[in-house]
C-alpha cells in the first residue's frame, strides 16, 4: 500500500505527504541537487536519483524512471514538483494510479508559470488542483481542488505561497482517499471525496478576513 513520490526540487509537497503520516516508501529525483531528497533521507526514506540528462531520449529515461519506481512496488505515483514530461508509455504504465499536484485551478493555466499568469489574467479566485494523470499534460480527472483569493497587492512571490499552503492542505487528502479506495473515477469526474467543508461558497475577496 505504499506510494512512491517523484519530485525535482524543493520538495515541500512532498514533506506534506510525509508530515501526514503516509507511507511513502521512496522518494525519487531527477536531479540529484532536489532540496528534497535531503528532507527525505532525513526522515529514513529511500531516495533514488534518476538524472534525465544521462538518457538520450525522452522514452529512455522515462523506461529507467519506470523501473526504479516499480522497484517499490507503489500502489500510487505521486507527482509532487516533478518537472519532467512524462511520455504516454510511463503514464499508460501506472494509469488510474498516478497524481499530479499543479498550482493553478484547472482547467485554468496549464503549464508553467501559473502564479503570474493569475494575475495577469486579474483573476480573482486561483489555487491548486489534485488530478491523475493522463497523457494530456495537466488534464486529467480532478480529484480534488483548493481557491484561494487573490489580492489587489498580491506578487507573484505572496500568491504562490498562499497557494502552496492550499496544495499542502489537498494533497494528503487526495492521496489519502486513492490509499484508502474511496476514489470512483468516470471520465473526468471523480467521487467518493470526504472534504468537511462548513461552507460551499468560495468568495475573492474573502468576506472573513
Ligand atoms: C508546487 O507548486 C507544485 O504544485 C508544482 O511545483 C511546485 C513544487 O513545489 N507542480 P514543492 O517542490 O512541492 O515544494
Amino acid at each position: 500500500m505504499s506510494v512512491v513520490v517523484l519530485i525535482s526540487g524543493r520538495g515541500s509537497n512532498m514533506r506534506a505527504l510525509l508530515d501526514a503520516g503516509l507511507p511513502v516508501s521512496a522518494v525519487v529525483s531527477n536531479r540529484s541537487d532536489a532540496k528534497g531528497l535531503e528532507i527525505a533521507s532525513a526522515r529514513g526514506i529511500a531516495t533514488r536519483v534518476v538524472e534525465h540528462k544521462a538518457f538520450a531520449t525522452r522514452e529512455a529515461f522515462d523506461q529507467a524512471l519506470a523501473g526504479v519506481v516499480d522497484g517499490f512496488r507503489p500502489r500510487l505515483v505521486a507527482l509532487a514538483g516533478f518537472m519532467r514530461i512524462l511520455t504516454s508509455a510511463f503514464v499508460q504504465r501506472f494509469e488510474g494510479r498516478l497524481m499530479n499536484i499543479h498550482p493553478s485551478l484547472l482547467p485554468a493555466f496549464p503549464g508553467l508559470d501559473t502564479h503570474a499568469r493569475a494575475l495577469e489574467a486579474g483573476v480573482k479566485l486561483h489555487g491548486c488542483t489534485v488530478h491523475f494523470v493522463t497523457a494530456e499534460l495537466d488534464h486529467g480527472p480532478t480529484v480534488v481542488q483548493a481557491a484561494v483569493p487573490v489580492r489587489d497587492d498580491d506578487t507573484e512571490a505572496t500568491l504562490a505561497s498562499r497557494v502552496l499552503q492550499a496544495e499542502h492542505a489537498i494533497y494528503p487528502a487526495a492521496v489519502r482517499w486513492f490509499l484508502e479506495g474511496r476514489l470512483r473515477v468516470e471520465g473526468l469526474r471523480v467521487t467518493g471525496r470526504d472534504l468537511d467543508s462548513a461552507d460551499d461558497v468560495l468568495f475573492s475577496p474573502d468576506p472573513q478576513r
